[in-house]
């Protein structure tokens, strides 16, 4: 007698999905997978079409391409790919569970693999969801593309190196410099989008980021890609300074003029802002339209809430700083950030409430200064 499978039908968004004990499906990912259709269908309204082709090359059971394509309403086709043959065969079920047979093809391949094979299909999209760290996917990526343009997801889990508690590792894989911050989800996205910046750099793609998140010990990068050899600017990474006066960014081409006395260099790391702001207002209005349209509000309010939230922060200024953890030093009481932030505007600095973390602003005053407010705003 063969192994006996235990199996499980849960519904996720409007998908119904058996899930074998066997295939990988983590719950907590629900809401990353609910984002990336508001993405799909925010690209489908952008671009004006709602003839999409994507590729899930990494889709376990195929939750994520399957609501892709019954939620996004922005699709054609999806290929589904997975190197295990047991997710194969559960996507091959949840297809034919949710009717979707005819619009998606299935194969069980290594990426690198999947992708020369079917480098004549023009992906709109491709999202790369693998355990751990995406490293080792961007470069058969990239070297398979053939499209001028095109948008693509990585997802990450390896936190412990990218957000530097294995400091040997993050230098040897990600090629950066750390030392402890109060700010680590924040560089460990920028950390990310400076290696994916530089593989395809070598592939001659310039990269524009259109959002990323840091939640439930991943985080998530969109990038839009374009073969624009002149438009690769170096300068959009580069290193932060960490001193007594706070924190200062130079750009690549820039370092090997600056004085190291009394500072902690980090990096290289992701300079510019993370987020197209057009992109995301209209993601931000697509969410609540798709959560009511769909009769799924519970599931997608979250999602507007996280974008509104992007959208109030600006992440040109690459550094945050935690309110409570400076108070905590200073050994004074937390004021309100509000008052703070609007304390720091006042005096002409530019200074947003980061999305990250509730605690943390952006800000360009130097420290001394952000010190005196918080020690003149203590209720
Ligand atoms: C984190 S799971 C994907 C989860 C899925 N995207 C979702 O949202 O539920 C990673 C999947 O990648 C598959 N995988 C791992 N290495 C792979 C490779 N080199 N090529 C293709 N698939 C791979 C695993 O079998 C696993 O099912």
């Amino acid at each position: 007698m063969g192994e006996v499978i235990v199996e499980q039908t849960i519904m996720e968004g409007l998908a119904k999905i058996s899930i074998p004990e066997n295939v990988f499906y983590n719950p907590l990912a629900k809401f990353n997978r609910t984002l990336g259709v508001v993405f799909l269908y925010t690209l489908g309204s952008y671009t004006t079409r709602r003839d999409l082709v994507v590729a899930d090359v990494m889709a376990a059971t195929g939750v994520r391409g399957i609501r892709y394509i019954l939620e996004s309403m922005s699709l054609n086709e999806v290929f589904f790919n997975d190197v295990s043959k047991n997710a194969y065969k559960c996507i091959l079920k949840n297809l034919s569970l949710n009717n979707l047979k005819s619009v998606s093809n299935v194969t069980s391949f290594n990426v690198d693999r999947f992708m020369s094979l079917y480098t004549g299909i023009s992906f709109d999209f491709i999202d790369v969801d693998p355990f751990g760290s995406p490293l080792p996917f961007i470069s058969p990526i990239f070297s398979n593309l053939r499209r001028r343009e095109g948008y693509l997801a990585f997802t990450a889990t390896d936190l412990m190196t990218l957000c530097g508690v294995h400091l040997d590792a993050l230098n040897r894989k990600y090629g950066v410099l750390m030392v402890k911050t109060d700010f680590c989800h924040e560089l460990a996205i920028r950390i990310l989008l400076k290696n994916i910046f530089l593989i395809a750099s070598y592939y001659d793609y310039v990269i524009s980021p259109i959002l990323a998140t840091f939640e439930n010990q991943y985080v998530r990068i969109y990038v839009k890609y374009s073969r624009s050899p002149s438009k690769i600017d170096l300068n959009k990474i580069g290193y932060l300074l960490l001193s007594e006066e706070g924190y200062r960014y130079i750009p690549y081409t820039n370092i090997s003029s600056v004085s190291l006395s009394n500072s902690y260099l980090l990096g290289p790391i992701w300079l510019d802002s993370y987020f197209d702001s057009s992109f995301l207002s209209l993601m931000e209005a697509n969410s609540q339209k798709i959560g009511e349209e769909l009769g799924l509000t519970s599931e997608y309010k979250p999602v507007t809430k996280y974008i509104s939230r992007m959208l109030i922060d600006d992440t040109s200024i690459p550094y945050i700083y935690r309110i409570s953890k400076i108070c905590k030093k200073l050994k004074i009481s937390q004021p309100s950030i509000k008052v703070v932030i609007n304390s720091l505007k006042a005096k002409g600095y530019k200074t947003y409430r980061s999305f990250l973390y509730p605690d943390g602003i952006r800000t360009e005053a130097p420290l001394n200064e952000l010190i005196e407010v918080l020690r003149g705003s203590r209720s």
